[in-house]
């Protein structure tokens, strides 16, 4: 995820920023860059890749400056490389901005910018508002003014620090989704996205709120909102350790990971959907919509948990969009010599873009002549370069080795995909309608449903000395009871197979006794009742249940030793709520068992070799 760090002051701003960034470097990121003031002149350095190879090329360079700002890029908008990475400059190289979020009317600023005569460097979306600032201050507003001016044209999300050397004693920053923060020194003054990036030099912050504006100078501090109201902020003072921060307070990444996903999700979707048309609008499919809509056959090729998603997208695709769907492993897929045709469309889905099966099932498909596509959750990985078109998940970056928050945008990634396609084909308006909306409640449900977390902990208590674990789900919940054992193995090391319930009695039932816990996966769709014949066969035979039920179903208990209680949404949907408890189930058993859950023995976060 982004990182911004600026620095105002009576010392030399560039160590500190530098330092500043790499506390913000576990966030994950894929180019550095800096601005400063120096001599009255504006000096911009950046680069694709590392904060270590951004401090040595200014090493040399005897860089002073008492003011700057610095930024750490995870590409949402154009690949990562030295134009896209920020900050970014207007074309006299007087203003320049550092942002995270996500410009969602980018678009339409820029048509209007280029009208007015500006040209464009990069891909991002965020360089539109370093020429809108600028064409405010060329009307002959001061730096704030335009700042708030320029913001009250934009859609979408920002966390911002800009810097004019027509007035150089000042940094203006803003906020909207996206945190920052204001650290108050003697003397000086800093800002940050996070602050773990400023903490050595003061404990004393002031968080902005959405829709506010910071002027920063070394001496001053002051809050207005984007409409020029005064505001009165409080000061916080900063109890937390380093290590405490770096994971949001968490004690680790994963958890850290599984509680952000109501803000992933709400990221995968934004400028998304487009509820008045019932559908969505996805950028990256715009030049092959076509031949997706008229593939004869889609083939969707993962690996782990992505593979996961991919079940799951195969039952939307072929419920809403009656298009004949495959899912294969990425590394069966790669050895057998696949039937391809041209008329398939193959859609590749990896978190990490770099997953070395994927990739090359991917150069076999493309060379095969099918349509392919990705969805990636990182921008410019190999995945999402080799393929023609695709979708970014926009999960931010993902740390704990156990992949949580980028399934759930990997499963809103495929309903959005879904609805395209449907409502281009046979989905009628009041239907799209009625999904969209759906979609757009999941976040809140999710938040909802992490609220239990405390409850499944004490569920984890008393499963954790188990030595086997069977999930059970059917339909749309048979791939969640797959990732769901797939969780707890990674994590806890325990056993778990995943199963459709209804495969149960030609086997696996064999193995429940009162030592073998079953998790059973079920909302009330069209295959309850069926579920419900699959959890009495497991009661006879004295296993203990452990059930992810819908909030309404009070029949359920009297079945079952555990129940956790979801919200309703639509059967396509409810993978991305019946998951996130098994999530936390594994996460908790894995702690309680003392296991290191960021990085489990054996397994690394993203696998480039076969
Ligand atoms: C499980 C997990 C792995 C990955 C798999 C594919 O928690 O993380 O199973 O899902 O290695 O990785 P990506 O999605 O990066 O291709």
């Amino acid at each position: 995820m982004c990182g911004i760090v600026g620095y105002i002051g009576n010392k030399n701003c560039v160590p500190i920023l530098i330092n500043g960034l790499k506390r913000l470097e576990y966030r994950g990121y894929d180019s550095a860059g800096i601005g400063i003031l120096q001599d009255q002149k504006s000096l911009v350095i950046k680069n694709k890749g590392k904060v270590t190879l951004l401090e040595e090329r200014i090493q040399n360079l005897n860089l002073i400056s008492n003011v700057g700002i610095a930024h750490t890029r995870w590409a949402t908008h154009g690949i990562p490389n030295e134009l896209n990475a920020h900050p970014h400059s207007n074309h006299d190289g007087t203003l320049f901005i550092i942002h995270n979020g996500i410009i969602e009317n980018f678009l339409v600023l820029k048509k209007n910018l280029l009208n007015q005569g500006y040209r464009f460097n990069s891909e991002t979306d965020s360089e539109v508002l370093v020429h809108l600032i600028d064409s405010f201050i060329k009307e002959g507003n001061d730096l704030t003014k335009s700042v708030q001016l320029a913001l009250n044209e934009v859609a979408g999300t920002y966390g911002l620090a800009v810097i004019y050397s027509g007035e150089p004693d000042k940094i203006v920053a803003a906020r909207k989704g996206s945190p920052l923060v204001v650290g108050l020194g003697e003397n000086e003054n800093f800002i940050a996205s996070d602050v773990s990036a400023i903490l050595s030099h003061t404990k004393q912050v002031v968080y902005l709120e959405d829709g506010e504006v910071a002027v920063i100078t070394k001496n001053s501090f002051n809050a207005k909102t984007i409409y020029n109201k005064e505001i009165e902020k409080e000061v916080h003072e900063i109890t937390l350790t380093l290590e405490e921060i770096d994971k949001g307070g968490y004690p680790h990444f994963m958890l850290k990971e599984i509680m952000e996903q109501p803000e992933t999700v709400r990221n995968s979707l934004r400028g998304r959907i487009v509820l008045d048309e019932g559908t969505s609008k996805l950028g990256g499919l715009i030049d092959v919509i076509d031949r997706l809509i008229n593939a004869k056959r889609i083939i969707i090729t993962a690996c782990g948990t992505s593979w996961h998603a991919g079940l799951v997208g195969e039952y939307m695709i072929e419920q809403f969009c009656r298009i004949p769907t495959e899912v294969e492993y990425a590394s069966e897929f790669r050895y057998r010599n696949p039937i391809v045709n041209k008329e398939d469309a193959i859609l590749f889905i990896s978190q990490s873009g770099e997953t070395a099966d994927t990739l090359a099932a991917l150069q076999e498909a493309k060379m095969k002549g099918a349509l392919v596509l990705g969805i990636c959750n990182v921008v410019g990985s190999s995945i999402a370069r080799e393929t023609n078109s695709g979708v970014y998940t926009h999960a931010g970056p993902e740390i704990g080795v156990a992949s949580t928050k980028a399934f759930t945008s990997q499963l809103v990634v495929l309903a959005l995909i879904s609805l395209l396609i449907a409502r281009r084909k046979n989905m009628s308006l009041v239907d799209g309608k009625a999904l969209a909306e759906e979609i757009l409640a999941i976040p809140d449900k999710i938040e909802s449903i992490l609220k239990l977390n405390d409850k499944i902990e004490q569920i984890a208590e008393e499963f954790k000395n188990a030595k086997n674990f069977l999930y059970l789900g059917r339909g749309y919940n048979f791939p969640v009871a797959l990732e769901g054992a797939l969780k707890l193995k990674e994590i806890s090391y325990i056993h778990a197979e995943g199963y459709p319930a209804a495969e149960m009695k030609h086997g696996p039932i064999a193995l429940i006794d009162e030592n073998m816990p079953a998790i059973f996966i079920a909302p009330k769709d069209s295959t309850y009742e069926k579920i419900i014949s699959n959890i009495q066969e497991v009661k006879a035979r004295g296993g203990r249940i452990i059930a992810i039920a819908n909030e309404d179903d009070n029949e359920i208990d009297k079945l079952v030793d555990f129940s956790i209680k979801i919200p309703q949404t639509i059967r396509m949907l409810m993978p991305i709520l019946t998951v996130i408890p098994l999530q936390l189930l594994a996460y908790h058993i894995a702690v309680k068992k003392g296991l290191n859950v960021d990085q489990p023995r054996n397994l690394a976060k993203s696998v480039t070799v076969e």
